[in-house]
């Protein structure tokens, strides 16, 4: 059974696939609309947290292709408190033909996939998010014509999105440089989960500079600095990010040309200003749609629907990369 759990599980070459998948699936839909790809087939939604773009851009997504999703609140089901996770598996598995899970947990989404008989989506734990990373993977992609040789710098916490785009940056080749407080850094097993993942070759450095870490980025990338279930956390946290705040003073350090990107919901002010959010160089917008395009080219090859025919899709990069890759490397300062 093929389930959507971490970028780490797929090849490159499957990912490549899924993001020229995504491509033609945008155009087409922009185009007239997409095909019935997934006609009468059905997907289920459990959220254990609150949520906008995924469960919109999920719902839109079968919507779009003929299908049906069904969204289960945080209310309901009690997944692993009113019911086990092996049950509340094997039921949705009954009903519909695929399920998407927002979790806590990790272990709760790979126990719903262990037990499920249907494809099984990872819609945000907290140590992961890959349906955001492959929507981001898409905007930097369509911005630049290319992912290998890119640089990729994240300022703030080292969360679930990180991760993700972790994973991502070690199976394109993109070169990662993360600004985060001591304590807040990402964990080794993650790193060196990509870096495995790599075979070697990633060039990730993490660091305390919040300069350090974002001078010549391509991509300045950066996220909540408490996310859904850390709250009583929130004032500690305020305490020590403000110097990682993309702002437009620590923007200025980045290429000329970087584009600025954060999954969302943004805390206007604290990791991000609006000046930033709302500025020539911000991407917030593009990429939150880019989640239904990311995640239809999912949906689909979950399903083995994939067009056959489809060759591999030309992106109008909005800007070429003028540079050659960098050499691997892998430090932690
Ligand atoms: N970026 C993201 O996953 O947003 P939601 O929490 O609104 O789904
Ligand atoms: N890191 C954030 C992402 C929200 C989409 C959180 O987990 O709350």
């Amino acid at each position: 059974m093929k389930h959507f759990l971490d970028i780490a599980d797929w090849t490159r070459t499957d990912l490549q696939a899924l993001l020229d998948q995504a491509v033609a699936l945008k155009k087409e839909h922009k185009k007239h609309g997409n095909a019935p790809l997934l006609k009468g087939k059905t997907l289920a939604l459990v959220f254990q947290k609150p949520s906008l773009r995924t469960r919109v851009s999920f719902e839109l997504a079968m919507h779009h292709v003929g299908g049906y999703a069904f969204y289960l609140s945080p209310q309901e089901i009690g997944l692993g408190k009113r019911e086990s996770i092996a049950d509340v598996a094997r039921v949705l598995g009954g009903y519909a033909d695929m399920v998407m899970a927002r979790t806590f947990d990790h272990a709760h989404i790979t126990g719903l996939a262990e037990w499920s008989p249907v494809p099984v989506i990872n819609g945000l734990t907290d140590y992961n998010h890959p349906c955001q990373g492959m929507a981001d993977l898409l905007t930097m992609y369509e911005e630049f014509g290319q992912l290998e040789g890119l640089h990729l710098a994240y300022l703030g916490d080292s969360n679930n999105v990180l991760t993700s785009l972790i994973m991502g940056a070690a199976q394109f080749g993109i070169k990662v440089t993360v600004g985060s407080p001591a304590g807040y850094q990402p964990q080794e097993s993650v790193i060196q989960k990509a870096y495995d993942l790599s075979g070697g070759t990633l060039d990730i450095t993490v660091t305390t500079d919040p300069v350090a870490a974002i001078t010549g980025a391509d991509v300045v990338y950066t996220d909540t600095w408490t996310s859904m279930g850390q709250e009583a956390e929130a004032e500690d946290r305020r305490q020590v990010f403000p110097p990682f705040q993309v702002n437009d003073d620590l923007l200025a350090h980045a290429a000329e040309h970087a584009i600025v990107m954060h999954c969302l919901p943004a805390h206007r002010g604290e990791e991000i200003t609006d000046a930033v959010a709302d500025g020539p160089q911000s991407r917030l917008f593009p990429q939150a749609e880019n989640r239904l395009h990311a995640q239809k080219a999912i949906l689909v090859e979950l399903l083995g629907a994939t067009p056959k025919t489809k060759a591999p899709q030309e992106v109008k990069a909005a800007k070429a990369l003028k540079k050659a890759p960098k050499k691997a490397k892998k430090s932690k300062k």
